[in-house]
């Protein structure tokens, strides 16, 4: 068995969990790979920080240098985060001639391109599994296993973050904040959760998976964005009475080469496998033209799981099975695919107001509703003899213009007091 050596870039969550890997499943990993993995340098920040896993003052840096400028080593590992320096390391290693694995979403949804060429350019191999949904093999699934497939639809939980704090918020009925407090109290959330809370995270896996699953390349800045600060309690109890469970979802739909991208709290039927995945876990469902529906189910973050996604991509390497071509889909001939504007979507909405519980004012409503081809499936209204009462309703499919429209007048209602939350209903048609 030939060796071969490798450096992690970083050595936190998940690069400790792939050095930990490599180290339990030695064996197998020699035997699945016909290498034995040898990892020679591993850059960090803070060099004297105390570590849980010692490692010999060798292997430790602080200077990429001495890492892209040893020959020796054949595969960087890039698990420090963040975007410059990041991008910067994996570039460098290429030109020196190293295959590159990395976790890094936000580099990945911004400068796949770029550095997709220049893997391309040096004859490198360039993997990616983790960044999309940590342990689930996302990236694969889509790139080997369903080639044979128009992709028309992903939909997924993709942010494990935001889906313990709505599952908490839902099964335990605590509220928004004290559900982040918990996430940071278990490091499942940043001491600034704006990327995971506010949706972007999930912007960049939707637009990683959905570049791959189209063939096109999906600025992220096109994806509409919502994220689930404005989720309250009782909008988790008034979807529960419809038959909905509130999730954060990241949704690629295309038809007739057009393509819906949305990243916003949807409701769920409470039936559906999506409205049943809960904590910190990550669900994606994929519809193509042949296979019909898949779904794919796991941890999306953590030591393991990440770096089980990450070593799987070392091994893949040293096997070399896929050519670096899976990947330069995103390079060239790429269809232009137009995305539309989310004001044009159609779906199903659901709306929360605050009325003055006087007669009349439901027939109000439905008549503006009604004169801008809204129609209400149904309603629910907290019958607690307050003066001010929550209304609740579910509509038909329309667009988000028609609705917008509609608000705008009903909210100069006399017995409307306030417009307190505007969602979409997925329905899985
Ligand atoms: N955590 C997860 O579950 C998860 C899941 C999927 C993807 N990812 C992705 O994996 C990557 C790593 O995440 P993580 O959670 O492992 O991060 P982390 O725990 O914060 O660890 C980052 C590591 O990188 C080092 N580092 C940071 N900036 C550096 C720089 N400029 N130069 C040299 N070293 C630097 C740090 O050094 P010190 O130790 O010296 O401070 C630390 O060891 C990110 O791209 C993340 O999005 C994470």
């Amino acid at each position: 068995v030939e060796k071969v050596k490798i450096a992690i870039l970083g050595f936190g969550n998940v690069g400790t969990g792939v050095w930990k890997i490599l180290k339990e499943n030695k064996k197998e990993i020699m035997k699945r790979s016909n290498y034995e993995i040898e990892v020679t340098k591993i850059l960090v920040k803070h060099i004297d920080k105390r570590r849980d896993i010692t490692v010999s003052n060798e292997i430790l840096t602080d200077n990429i240098d001495d890492i892209i400028n040893d020959e020796s080593i054949k595969i960087v590992v890039e698990l420090i985060g963040g975007k410059d320096d990041a991008k910067e390391y994996m570039i460098r290693a290429m030109r020196a001639k190293k295959h590159i694995v990395t976790a890094n979403k936000l580099v990945i949804a911004n400068w796949s391109k770029e550095l997709f060429k220049i893997a391309e350019q040096e004859n490198v191999l360039f993997y990616y599994e983790a960044s999309v949904a940590g342990g689930i093999p996302i990236i694969r699934e889509i790139n080997e296993s369903l080639t044979a497939n128009r992709i028309e639809q992903i939909i997924g939980i993709v942010n494990g973050t935001t889906n313990y704090i709505l599952s908490k918020m839902t099964i335990d009925g605590i509220s928004f904040h004290e559900a982040l407090k918990e996430a940071q109290e278990k490091g499942y959330a940043e001491a600034d959760p704006t990327s995971d809370v506010d949706g972007f995270d999930a912007v960049y896996k939707l637009a990683i998976m959905a570049s791959l699953s189209f063939g096109t390349k999906v600025d992220q800045a096109c994806i509409y964005r919502e994220g689930i600060r404005n989720i309250s309690n009782i909008d988790i109890a008034c979807a529960k009475k419809f038959g909905y469970t509130i999730k954060l979802l990241a949704i690629a739909k295309e038809e007739n080469h057009k393509l819906e991208l949305r990243v916003h709290p949807t409701l769920v039927p409470s039936t559906h496998p999506l409205a049943n995945v809960n904590d910190v876990f990550n669900a994606i469902l994929i519809k193509g033209n042949a296979v019909g529906e898949l779904m794919l189910y796991g941890k999306g973050a953590g030591d393991l799981p990440t770096g089980s996604a990450v070593v799987g991509d070392i091994i893949s390497i040293l096997r070399n099975n896929v050519k670096p071509s899976d990947i330069s889909d995103l390079n060239d001939d790429l269809d232009f695919k137009e995305v539309i504007n989310s004001e044009e979507n159609q779906s199903e909405f659901y709306i929360r107001l605050n009325i003055n519980d006087k007669a009349g004012v439901l027939g109000d409503i439905a008549t503006i509703l009604g004169k801008n081809d809204v129609s209400i499936i149904s309603v629910t209204k907290d019958v607690n003899h307050q003066a001010k009462a929550p209304l609740a309703f579910i509509t038909h499919k329309s667009s988000e213009k028609n609705i917008t429209i509609s608000l705008e007048k009903i909210k100069l209602l006399e017995n409307v007091n306030s417009i307190e939350s505007i969602l979409r209903i997925e329905s899985f048609d």
